[in-house]
């Protein structure tokens, strides 16, 4: 089985890059501008320059796309160029050229902010971000594109994935070490960290099973509060946990604020509707399916991951 990864350069996609090859797959990493991904083989491909893909695509099985955008830094238009305009344009190049399974790679973020009751794959998506609104529309168009025009197509869920050599969660572990992170309401809201390689595993089943227009979502094997996890970071690096809690209704006013002088002035501002939701809602997720269906088994305790992710960050020193 030769495996195409997309946003190999990514966190994940690099990562599922590296467990592929070592489980013995071959596997070829799509880049772009000629960037490497270790001593794996690499091919040039951007989402957004079809021809680019069809060549990547040359003798591919599966592909593994990672690539997407996370939203930071970019235009809402350039997000949904990549997330959802980037995504048809391989999809269909992977119809093209034939390949056996496509598994894309979604979001739990797809549902938006939560209450308490943990969200399932049938849960009604409420997206808020362009990031959130266009994973959920690549999802969909995913979809519709495996039933209409007969491409074999699985979505992957994950959700909010930490780990070694993670550069998407530094700053929140470096903001809990120097004592400035705090809660946007009480703290008891839930997220639900996945360890890395518990999401690799996950993902591995989805492409020995490749269920067919399904979705599911991969997390670890609970969801916790905020306050368990920023307590748990701060206990592994020794210092204070964070205590003080910032009234979530203050925080979203003084969102707007930041937004608006952030846009007058051209810069990304530290405080934003986006991160008051993130903090304050819930974003519980249920991963029965994929227990039933792949026989999915997280088994990394966060004191476990977060100690794997500390001590990583600490030896690359970067915490
Ligand atoms: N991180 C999380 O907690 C999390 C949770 C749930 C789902 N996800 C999803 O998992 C996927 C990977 O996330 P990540 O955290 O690994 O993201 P990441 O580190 O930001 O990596 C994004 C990758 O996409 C590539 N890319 C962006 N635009 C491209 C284009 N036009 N053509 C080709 N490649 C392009 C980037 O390549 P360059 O290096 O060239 O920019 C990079 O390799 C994303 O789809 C994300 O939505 C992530």
């Amino acid at each position: 089985m030769k495996i195409l990864v997309t946003g190999a350069t990514g966190y994940i996609g690099g990562q599922m890059a590296h467990y592929l090859s070592s489980q013995g797959f071959e596997v070829l990493c799509m880049t772009r501008n000629g960037k490497a991904v270790g001593a794996l083989p690499i091919a040039e491909g951007d989402l957004l320059k079809p021809d680019t893909l069809l060549n990547a695509l040359e003798g591919i099985d599966v592909v593994c796309h990672f690539a997407g955008a996370l939203g930071r830094g970019l235009t809402d238009e350039m997000v949904h160029a990549i997330n959802v305009t980037g995504l048809k344009n391989i999809l269909t190049a992977a119809k093209q050229k034939g390949v056996t399974y496509f598994l894309h790679i979604s979001s739990g973020a797809v549902t938006g902010p939560m209450g308490p009751t943990p969200a399932n794959e049938s849960t009604e998506c409420h997206p808020y971000t362009i990031y959130e609104r266009t994973k959920l529309e690549g999802e969909r168009l995913a979809l519709s594109f495996s039933k209409e025009l007969g491409l074999p197509v699985g979505v992957a869920r994950p959700t909010f994935t930490y780990g070694p050599g993670d550069p998407h969660k530094l700053l929140m572990f470096r903001y809990i070490k120097k004592g400035w992170f705090f809660y946007i309401g009480d703290g008891y809201s839930t997220n639900h960290p996945v360890y890395i390689d518990d999401l690799l595993k996950g993902l591995l089943l989805m492409i020995q099973e490749q269920p067919v227009q399904e979705v599911y979502i991969l997390g670890g094997p609970k969801a916790v509060s905020k306050r368990e996890w920023a307590e748990t970071i701060a206990k592994e690096l020794n210092v204070k946990p964070p205590w003080f809690c910032f009234p979530s209704s203050l925080a979203w006013a003084g969102a707007i604020v930041m937004e608006t002088i952030g846009k007058w002035i051209g810069i990304e501002v530290p405080l934003t509707r986006s991160r008051v939701l993130a903090m304050s809602r819930c974003w519980g997720m249920d991963i029965q399916k994929a227990r039933n269906d792949l026989g999915y088994d997280p088994v990394v305790r966060l004191s476990e991951g977060v100690a794997q992710t500390v001590a990583w960050y600490q030896k690359n020193g970067l915490l």
